[in-house]
């Protein structure tokens, strides 16, 4: 049984994701701190495994230092966004004009790689396109999609990302098979057969070139 709690953070509204299983729990992009969060997880004697980021952009890994510090964890992140991520001061500065905080990095992860919390696995699936190293992580039957797919569209291709990618990225999704649940980085969770029904960019994904 695996419950998820949502916690919208930072100025541009993220979805920090606390996935718990059991007394154990994944959190899925620090975009800035929550206290909010730190006392659930201290309240219900929650051991926090893994801070995980969808991808390198400040909104989604800002508040990772204080996350991480209060929980005792670390953050990972894939390989390819690694770099922007060391970036995260100064590519903040230049989006909002705040400098952001310096990341410390826990570890890289690619393609098929796995975290496994209380029941539950966390499974990395690599989906390039909003960034180069943007990553959706898969676990039961819910997938949390960071800036890949919305509900009803798809994250821009044009900060650090590549239109290409993107198409290649939602053609897996567009013809992917099962029920799942869609818990992106901003805005409401949705369904993955909803957006493949309706989503523009699902139902034709040559338009993200
Ligand atoms: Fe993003």
């Amino acid at each position: 049984m695996m419950e998820i709690r949502r916690f919208v953070v930072g100025p541009l509204n993220t979805n920090m994701y606390l996935v718990i299983s059991g007394k154990e729990a994944v959190v899925i992009d620090p975009g800035e701190m929550s206290g909010e969060m730190v006392e659930f997880v201290n309240k219900n004697e929650i051991k926090v495994k893994y801070v995980l980021a969808t991808h390198g952009h400040f909104d989604h890994i800002n508040g990772s230092g204080k996350v991480c510090g209060s929980l005792g964890s670390s953050m990972y992140i894939n390989e390819n966004d690694a770099g922007m991520a060391m970036q995260n001061p100064e590519s903040m500065k230049s989006f909002i004009g705040i400098e952001g905080e310096r990341i410390v990095i826990g570890g890289t992860f690619s393609d098929g790689q796995e975290f496994k919390f209380g029941d539950e696995t966390m499974r990395v699936m690599q989906t390039p396109g909003h960034t180069a190293g943007s990553t959706c992580f898969f676990a039961g039957d819910c997938i949390f999609s960071g800036d890949t797919i919305f509900r009803g569209t798809i994250g821009r291709t044009d900060i650090g990302g590549s239109g290409s990618d993107m198409a290649r990225t939602l053609e897996k999704f567009r013809s992917m098979a099962g029920k799942y649940r869609i818990y992106p980085g901003h805005g409401a969770d949705t369904t993955l057969e909803h957006e493949q029904k309706t989503n523009p960019f699902l139902l034709d994904p040559d338009s993200a070139l």
